[in-house]
């Protein structure tokens, strides 16, 4: 072997000199190896975008232990005949409540069932019977035979829809798209012991539920954890929109107030929201004043012995900065109007002094105090810089419903243009607020 391959060197060494080269390319050598490291590399994206897709849509990262050992969500969802408690919740309440079917995992007999009417969407059996294909989007039930025994929640959860090509709320997965339907305050209000919650906020259940029930559809408080803080100076709720988790490559810092990178975030949401089993380091939450929660329960130094979320990391990133910002739909916005408003965007309008094309966000630091973009600054103020991130904006149109900004403040495209009209004094006329408006449709 190592001699053939002598003799190979030696070979091309006298086809370069015959070939009149002066010397023998240097990188020769490094890039007929990197041929091989090539191929390595592809296969390993490959990998690692197979197991981050497994890992975003089914793992749960032992948060059964929390949603069903501790609150035991399972047991309101079975229903009493079922072996649970209560009257159990039925296919047709999951969906009310803004939870999705995945349509490929739905067997074929139970599929022609729920067309023909025979599996019962107003059964909690059915309900169980999706979860035991694991058809649920983001929410794993744990079986002992037919009885649903606990329950864990998944990045889905809250990050991916359904197409509804099957029904609405059944359809094809939509893996980043934030599930603006989702009514996680609802959800958890099922749970028949609220206990974990009081006891780490140190309020009584009625005040739990009172937050809980304050959220409302797309919307989740993630900073409630370490901050204790649920409502605004202003009494609405504190919770921020489900956010994109597409288009996300090139970006910096992520959350709406930049708390760190992607990596960053999934680990302190595995750990710290999904209740999973694993390691966390954030000394910046020992602060007493601002994260008086996470300072008391050391939140920030966070280590399980029983570590199921750090071996995951790597590849949990990589498959959702491989997630593409999806593209509008044909017809869903006027070229024309969007190309004059695309103009306007990157002039007039000054948008693009923050929001750089082609990522929409700044290339480098990309956070702003409240006071450059107008608002107030309670969110802001929940995080460690105190600032707002600069949201991508490829894919608006599939995080429309809602509303804009992190709180949904602006309910639809012209509110927000309006916002930005008023507050840089722009001075745009109705035409070209309706350009603008037909440009961030087409993004
Ligand atoms: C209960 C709902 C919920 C679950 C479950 C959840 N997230 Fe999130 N996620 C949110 C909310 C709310 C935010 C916004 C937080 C903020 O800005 O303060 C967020 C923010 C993010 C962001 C930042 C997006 C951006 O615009 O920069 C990413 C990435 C993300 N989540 C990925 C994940 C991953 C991966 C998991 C699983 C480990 C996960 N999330 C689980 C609700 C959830
Ligand atoms: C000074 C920097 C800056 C400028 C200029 C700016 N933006 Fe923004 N933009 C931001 C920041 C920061 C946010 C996040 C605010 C929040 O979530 O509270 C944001 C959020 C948005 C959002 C909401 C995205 C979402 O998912 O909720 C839209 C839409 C938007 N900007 C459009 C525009 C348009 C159109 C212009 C020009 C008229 C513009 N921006 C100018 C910094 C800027």
């Amino acid at each position: 072997m190592h001699y053939r391959l002598a003799l190979v060197a030696v070979a091309t060494l006298f086809a370069c000199k015959t070939a009149g080269m002066q010397e023998t390319n240097p990188e020769r050598g490094a890039s007929s190896a990197s041929t091989g490291q090539a191929s390595q590399i592809d296969e390993n994206a490959k990998r690692m975008v197979a197991q981050g897709r497994d890992i975003f849509r089914d793992d749960t990262f032992g948060s059964e232990d929390y949603f069903g050992a501790a609150l035991k969500l399972h047991q309101a969802i079975a229903g009493e005949k079922n072996g649970g408690v209560g009257g159990g919740v039925s296919p047709k309440t999951a969906l009310s409540v803004g939870l999705k079917v995945d349509a490929e995992r739905v067997p074929g007999p139970v599929a022609a069932g729920i067309k023909s009417g025979a599996v019962s969407l107003d059964d909690p059996a059915s309900t169980l019977a999706l979860l035991k294909v694991n058809a649920v989007v983001g929410v794993k039930g744990m079986f002992q035979g037919d009885r649903l025994s606990s329950l864990g929640i998944t990045c889905a959860f809250c990050h991916s829809t359904v197409d509804d090509s099957f029904a609405p709320g059944i359809g094809k997965r939509l893996d980043g798209w934030p599930n603006r339907d989702l009514n996680v305050g609802a959800i958890v209000s099922l749970a028949p012991d609220l206990s974990p919650i009081t006891k780490l906020l140190g309020v009584d259940e009625a005040t739990v539920k009172k937050v809980l029930g304050s959220w409302g559809p797309g919307k989740f408080d993630a900073e409630l954890n370490v901050d204790g803080k649920a409502f605004r100076p202003d009494g609405k709720a504190a919770a921020t929109l489900l956010p994109a988790a597409f288009g996300l490559a090139g970006v910096n810092l992520h959350t709406y107030s930049g708390w760190g990178s992607v990596t960053y975030w999934n680990a302190y949401v595995a750990n710290n929201e999904m209740q999973g089993k694993g390691v966390f380091f954030d000394p910046r939450l020992d602060d007493r004043s601002k994260f008086p929660v996470a300072a008391r329960t050391g939140f920030g130094h966070r280590k399980s012995n029983d570590d199921r979320i750090t071996s995951k990391l790597a590849a949990l990133q990589f498959y959702q900065l491989a997630i593409p910002a999806p593209t509008p739909p044909p017809g869903s916005f006027d070229g024309a109007a969007a190309a004059r408003g695309k103009t306007l965007f990157e002039g007039k309008a000054r948008c693009a002094t923050c929001h750089v094309p082609p990522l929409y966000t700044e290339p480098g630091w990309e956070m702003h105090t409240a006071e450059e973009v107008g608002v107030d600054d309670f969110q802001a103020k929940r995080s460690p810089d105190e600032r707002y991130r600069t949201t991508p904006l490829r894919g608006l149109f599939a995080h429309a419903k809602g509303g804009f900004y992190h709180d949904g403040r602006f309910a639809d495209y012209a509110a927000v243009i309006d916002h930005y009209d008023g507050f840089l004094r722009l001075g745009l006329d109705g035409r070209e607020k309706s350009d603008l408006q037909q440009f961030l449709k087409s993004l």
